[in-house]
């Protein structure tokens, strides 16, 4: 096992999905990594599967955050490496460095005893956490929900360069929930380096897919003009029986630049 002080972008998102957790734009997530004290990566056989890193003022204040292990690699001590690499390192800092150094951290609620196991103290002087998150009022309103789909490279093409327009999926409990001025991320399959943001312009709801394919253009569904749209291609991503159970939706997308 190998820890590394950097992590690339692409191994960031990979880890952050594999845990659910929020997605950033790359260009964001590149700039925050530069902007960090310290990283740490933990590289296993060429794979990423752990992470953890310090921002604040470099040097006296900073926070933890970002610790993450690979589900398949939970419970068997690497998340503890992980803070411990960046607490020595830190303190090593602070020795050459420094006066005094607060380290902070929000943890979610079922992971204080794996804090407090790797040695900090749970609301001392019975202080609480408290977080505000800061959206781009020009993307979000308060009822915008941000959705990641993952898509094989020719769709994710068409959409990239604008030709197609309507995303086809099944009208299951999760795309139940995708509604009008929704952000989606379109994350090529294998490769979470390249991604997409679009809005959704429109909703667009169908029995099935034979119902869509007479809606719309070809093209706008992510055909070429020389191609033939026929609805049974969808039936390598969806079968009948959840067809006739969800119907499908056609989703209407913007790309935002
Ligand atoms: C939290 C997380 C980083 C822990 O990583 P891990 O590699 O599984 O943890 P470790 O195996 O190093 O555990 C270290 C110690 O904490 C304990 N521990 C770990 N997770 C715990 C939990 N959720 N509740 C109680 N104890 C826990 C372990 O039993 C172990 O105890 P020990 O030192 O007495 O043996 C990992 O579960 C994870 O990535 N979760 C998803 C992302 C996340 O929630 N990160 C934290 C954000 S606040």
């Amino acid at each position: 096992m190998e820890f590394l002080e950097t992590i690339s972008v692409e191994d960031y998102q990979k880890l952050h999905l594999e845990v659910g957790w929020k997605y950033l734009d790359n260009k964001v997530i590149e700039k925050s990594l530069a902007n960090s004290t310290f990283i740490v990566s933990v590289r296993e056989m060429g794979e990423t599967i752990g992470m953890g890193r310090i921002v604040g003022d470099g040097i006296a204040h900073g926070l933890l955050t970002d610790v993450i292990v690979s589900p398949k690699w939970q419970h068997k001590g690497i998340g503890k490496a992980i803070v411990e690499n960046l607490k020595n390192r830190l303190q090593d800092f602070v020795n050459s460095n420094g006066d005094e150094y607060l380290l902070e951290l929000l943890p979610t609620a079922n992971n204080v005893e794996f804090y407090t196991r790797c040695g900090f103290k749970h609301l001392p002087e019975n202080m609480e956490g408290c977080y505000k998150w800061f959206k781009n009022q020009n993307i979000y309103n308060k009822e915008t929900q941000k959705h990641i789909m993952r898509l094989q490279k020719a769709p994710f093409e068409n959409i990239k360069n604008k030709t197609k327009t309507i995303e086809m999926r099944l009208n299951d409990e999760k795309r139940s929930h995708i509604k009008k001025g929704d952000i989606i991320i379109f994350l090529l399959q294998e490769n979470y380096e390249q991604a997409i943001k679009t809005r959704v312009k429109e909703i667009h709801k169908f029995k099935d897919f034979e119902e869509l394919y007479m809606q719309f253009d070809k093209t706008q569904i992510g055909y070429k003009e020389s191609e033939e749209a026929n609805p049974l291609d969808m039936e390598q991503y969806y079968n009948k029986a959840q067809i006739d159970k969800y119907g499908v939706v056609g989703i209407e997308i913007e790309v935002l630049d």
